[in-house]
């Protein structure tokens, strides 16, 4: 039997370099994409669409987009991270904060100096933009609240079987925010009453990506008949 929770916890983003010479075949992007349809969608609504972007003239276009960074991002930021992997290791949460240039690691960052940091977004030979149809929500479903989970659970559907067959998988969140999206709508002839959720990469890791990964223990968010009772063991 596949051990499914090994398959989860062996599950991580790949946010370095791909093997620019090694795209992941046809059918493999089919797996992967069709574990995703698999996935539960509220009212099984299938609420998604994916560009799947190969080609390398727009992929290079692609490339050249740059990040732009709010003073919003900066300080919430800030509220996440980490400067050591001991600090880490005791939140439990969050991310290191030497994956950002320091300036976004600065709550008193000026403008400018954010500014001075931009730079382009990551590809990858295999790009999935996500997309989803905002005016179409689940019903009775403030927000679409429930639309958007289902979102999530495609995504994680399509991660672990990516993981599984060892292709390298990386949300780009910024593919889909203010100004880059639009472009990016552009570059891929996407209509403006789509919203692109996110961008992922696909591909073989160059090296080695493991980071120190962290999560929290079940007894420390599970809370046994009443809330506050922490751990399955509380009675
Ligand atoms: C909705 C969502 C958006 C994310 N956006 C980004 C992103 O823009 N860049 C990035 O490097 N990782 C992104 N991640 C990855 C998370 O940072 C990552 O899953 C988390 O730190 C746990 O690490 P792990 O995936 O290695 O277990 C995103 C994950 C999710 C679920």
């Amino acid at each position: 039997m596949t051990d499914v929770y090994q398959c989860i916890q062996d599950r991580f983003s790949a946010r370095g370099p791909f093997d620019p010479g090694r795209p992941v075949s046809k059918q493999d992007l089919e797996r992967i994409l069709g574990a995703g349809s698999w996935a539960p969608t509220a009212h099984n609504m299938q609420n998604f669409e994916f560009v799947v972007v190969d080609d390398a003239k727009l992929l290079a276009a692609l490339g050249e987009l740059k990040n732009s960074i709010s003073m919003d991002f900066i300080k919430e930021n800030y509220r996440q991270l980490s400067f050591s992997e001991e600090e880490l290791k005791r939140k439990k949460v969050g991310i290191l904060a030497d994956r950002f240039p320091s300036a976004w690691t600065d709550p008193g960052a000026t403008l400018e100096e954010l500014r001075a940091t931009e730079r382009t977004l990551p590809t990858s030979p295999d790009m999935l933009f996500m997309l989803y149809d905002p005016s179409r929500r689940a019903p009775a479903s403030e927000g679409d609240f429930l639309g958007i989970i289902s979102l999530g659970n495609v995504t994680q559907n399509m991660w672990l079987m990516a993981s599984t067959l060892g292709i390298g998988f990386h949300i780009v969140s910024s593919f889909g925010d203010g100004v880059v999206e639009k472009e990016v709508k552009r570059i891929l002839s996407i209509p403006d009453s789509l919203k692109i959720v996110y961008a992922i990469r696909l591909g073989y890791p160059l090296s080695d990506s493991g980071y120190l990964r962290v999560r929290r223990e079940v007894d420390d968010f599970a809370h046994h008949n009443h809330y506050g009772k922490k751990g399955l063991n509380e009675t």
